[in-house]
This record gives structure tokens, C-alpha cells and sequence, in this order.
């Protein structure tokens, strides 16, 4: 069955609320490489939105999941419990920027965010959140509040809870300097709500889906200052910057801070759901036995999974890994914006996190979206597979596999080059 007969069946089945960016039916994936109902070869510069970090079915993970499924699949672990949850916690406890942490399983990153903030709001007995403009926490009610992004995460499903504000994040090359941030922020407390009545401050190192800005050096440390003056607890959310991909385990050990709390998904469990949310002990163990956790909480094929992900990450040595694949893709991609400055404005990483934002003229401002989305549609048919991201829609997003073999990563960046040219002539 082709593609095009795919997607026509897709339309007329599944709302369209859930759309796809590309009209790609992926059959197969063997690390940095898929392959699609018509056998069509792709290069993967998205891993699944950085899931995939340790690649397409690595077999250790293969390995893990079977043996694991051929035990059992599901107890549920509020029920009766299984060895393979509790490593994995003391193991992500070990490698969090956290002294002293505990930690819970939940599917999804948004639930990872929910509970964030409810342990949050339990340990402090405060009703008050503060986010930041362009970050992303994930679709459910609580998270879409959270997120400072309208379209398409918000328009149409209000009413949001109560009690959560916005404060600008820093972005230098939009014009937003750390100190205007603090500054937005510390007047939240003037006109909005006394910082008394804030129970967290939620916050992404690097920007996601807001396009892949790194909060610059010294603002996390300005913000657990604040946190600690008044008694509010920092969360930062790692789902996308998590388990290697910006060049260090999580990407808050930069900035030399202890979060209160740290929510992660994604490259945890290699492309099986799974999330946690690891915090300090007193404040993880305010809420009541039951208050937290699910059905799916902790799925032992998961946490196999997981486990397995953990040794790839550690035997492959991807943490300096994605450090070199961030240099050689920037270095490309850099060699790029020499030749046309006024069309590749900015171009920025964090380890294997990597962004180039098309504009026009030149002009920052002018973000140049008709590019973007054209690269992301001709790059699929020269047989690579880019995302997009960014509040105005233009960026591109490049987060492989951190398993990509090194011809394989320059094979797509030639891809990248040659789509990028022909659609300027
Ligand atoms: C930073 C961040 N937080 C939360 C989420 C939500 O995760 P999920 O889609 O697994 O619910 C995402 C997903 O993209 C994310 O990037």
C-alpha cells in the first residue's frame, strides 16, 4: 500500500487533531536509518522527537523488551511490584543533579509534568505556578496551561487552571535579556500574586518546541536564587534535553544548579512509554500513598527497556558523543550561513540539540516560515526526515539518534545542503 493510500485512509479514520507532519508510513527502522511502506529509505534527523536516541531498535533494548514480555507485561506496579522499576529508580536517581532524590513512574511527559506539579503544590501548600512564554509542557489540561504557546496548543480549549503566569524567557537574540526576564518575573509578584502564593517555578533548560533556545548562563542560578528567597520549588523540565542529548546526562548539571524536582520521558526508555519525575526526598514524599502513580505507571517492558538505554548510553560513551555530533552538524551547518547570512539567521546547539532559524533579509524578525516548512516537506522526499519548531515556525530542528553512524550523519547533512539550495533557485 502506498503512502498516498495510507494517509487518505488515515484522514477518514483519525481526527485530525492529530495530524502528521510528513505523509511517511514508517515500516521499518534499523538505528538512524527507517524505511517506509513503499520502501522508501529516510535518514531520521528527529528520532521520534528525541526518543530515539540510542537508535531504531537497538538490539539491547530488542534484547531487554523480549526477555522482559516473555516474564510478563503487567502487573501494575501499585499493585504488585517488580525488581526491574526499583533499579531503574536508584539508577536515574544516581545520575540526577539531585542529592538525596526519589523518585515515581508515570507513561508520558505531560503526566511527568502533572505530577511535578502536584508534588509541587502538596509540599508547599501553594495554589501558584510560573512558566515561561514559548515553553512547552505537554496537551493535557494542567500542561496546556503551562505551556506559553497559543496555536496549536491552546486556541479553542480553555478554561485552564487557575493561578499559573508567564514570565518572558530569555532569548538574547529576540531582544530579551536575562535581567528583563528576572525583572518581568519579579513584577509577576507586584501585580499578579505574592511570591508566598507560589508553590514552583517550571522551566526548560533549552526550549523544545519553543525553538531550541538554551536559557543563557547564569539565569537557572538567578531563578533558584528567587526559588530559595522565597520558598518556591524550581522544577526543571529535561523530557527533550534529557539522557545525554545535550552533551551532558541532563542539561541542568550546566548551569551548576540543584533543581527541586526534574521531569523526564522521552530518551528514557529508547521509544517505550515511560516518564519520571525525580525529586528531593522530603518534598517526593509529601503526597499521600496512592496520590500518585496510574495503570500504565512504570510498565516493567519499559523500565527493560530503560535499563538497557542506560547501559548503551554509558557503554557508547553518547554523552561526548552528542557532543561531537553537535559540532559536526553546526560546523555544516555554519559553512552554510557564510554563503547565505540573510537567509540562515541563527544558527545554535546544545550538544545534539541543534537549530537554525530561517528569516528574511536578514532580519531576525522576519521569520522566513514558507522556508521552513518547504525544507521539512522536500528534505522527506530526498530522503531525510527534519522537524520543525520555534513560536513563529521557523526553525529547524535537527535531533538524531545519538547511535548515528558518522557517514550516515554526513549523508543527511549533504541532503540538507542539497535541499536547502534547490529551494533558493
Ligand atoms: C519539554 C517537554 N515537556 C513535556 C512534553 C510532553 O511530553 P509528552 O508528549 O510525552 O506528553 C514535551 C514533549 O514534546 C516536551 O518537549
Amino acid at each position: 500500500m502506498t503512502n498516498k493510500e495510507l494517509q487518505k485512509r488515515k484522514n477518514n479514520i483519525i481526527a485530525r487533531g492529530q495530524g502528521n507532519l510528513l505523509p511517511i508510513f514508517i515500516k521499518k527502522g534499523v538505528n538512524s536509518e527507517l524505511w517506509d511502506e513503499e520502501d522508501n529509505r529516510y535518514i531520521d534527523f528527529g528520532a521520534g522527537i528525541a526518543v530515539a536516541n540510542t537508535g531504531h531498535s537497538n538490539p539491547k533494548v530488542v534484547e531487554a523488551v523480549k526477555e522482559q514480555v516473555t516474564n510478563f507485561s503487567h502487573t501494575c506496579v501499585m499493585v504488585t511490584p517488580y525488581k526491574n522499576s526499583i533499579e531503574l529508580a536508584e539508577k536515574i536517581v544516581k545520575k540526577s543533579p539531585i542529592k538525596n532524590a526519589k523518585s515515581i513512574f508515570v507513561t508520558t511527559g505531560a503526566e511527568a509534568v502533572e505530577n511535578a506539579i502536584k508534588i509541587s503544590r502538596a509540599a508547599t501548600n501553594r495554589p501558584g505556578i510560573i512558566a515561561f512564554n514559548g515553553g512547552f509542557h505537554g496537551r493535557t489540561n494542567l500542561c496546556m496551561g503551562l505551556t506559553g504557546k497559543v496555536a496549536p496548543y491552546k486556541n479553542g480549549y480553555g478554561p485552564f487552571p487557575n493561578d499559573i503566569y508567564h514570565a518572558p524567557y530569555p532569548i538574547e537574540y529576540h531582544g530579551i535579556s536575562v535581567d528583563e526576564s528576572i525583572k518581568y518575573l519579579s513584577n509577576i509578584f507586584k501585580v499578579s500574586i505574592e511570591p508566598e502564593k507560589i508553590a514552583a517555578i517550571i522551566i526548560e533548560p533549552v526550549q523544545g518546541e519553543g525553538g531550541f533556545y538554551e536559557a543563557p548562563k547564569g539565569f537557572l542560578q538567578k531563578l533558584r536564587d528567587i526559588c530559595d528567597q522565597y520558598g518556591i520549588l524550581l522544577i526543571v523540565d529535561e523530557i527533550q534535553t534529557g539522557f545525554g542529548r545535550t552533551g551532558s546526562f541532563f542539561a541542568s548539571e550546566k548551569h551548576n544548579i540543584e533543581p527541586d524536582l526534574i521531569t523526564m520521558a522521552k530518551g528514557l526508555a529508547g521509544g517505550y512509554p515511560l516518564a519520571a519525575v525525580v525529586g528531593k526526598s522530603e518534598i517526593m514524599d509529601k503526597p499521600l500513598p496512592g496520590g500518585l502513580g496510574g495503570t500504565y505507571a512504570g510498565s516493567p517492558v519499559s523500565c527493560a527497556a530503560a535499563l538497557a538505554v542506560l547501559d548503551i548510553i554509558e557503554e557508547n560513551n553518547l554523552v561526548s558523543r552528542a557532543i561531537e555530533i553537535g559540532e559536526t552538524v553546526v560546523n555544516k551547518l555554519s559553512q552554510l550561513q557564510i554563503k547565505y547570512p540573510m537567509i540562515i539567521g541563527d544558527i545554535r546547539n546544545s550538544g545534539a540539540m541543534i537549530a537554525c532559524e530561517l528569516i528574511e533579509n536578514g532580519n531576525s524578525e522576519l521569520p522566513n516560515t514558507e522556508l521552513t516548512k518547504n525544507m521539512v516537506s522536500e528534505a522527506a522526499k530526498n530522503g531525510l526526515i527534519l522537524l520543525s519548531c520555534g513560536a513563529r515556525g521557523n526553525v529547524i530542528r535537527i535531533l538524531t539518534p545519538l547511535t548515528i553512524e558518522q557517514h550516515i550523519l554526513e549523508e543527511g547533512l549533504d541532503i540538507f545542503e542539497k535541499t536547502f539550495i534547490s529551494l533558493l533557485n
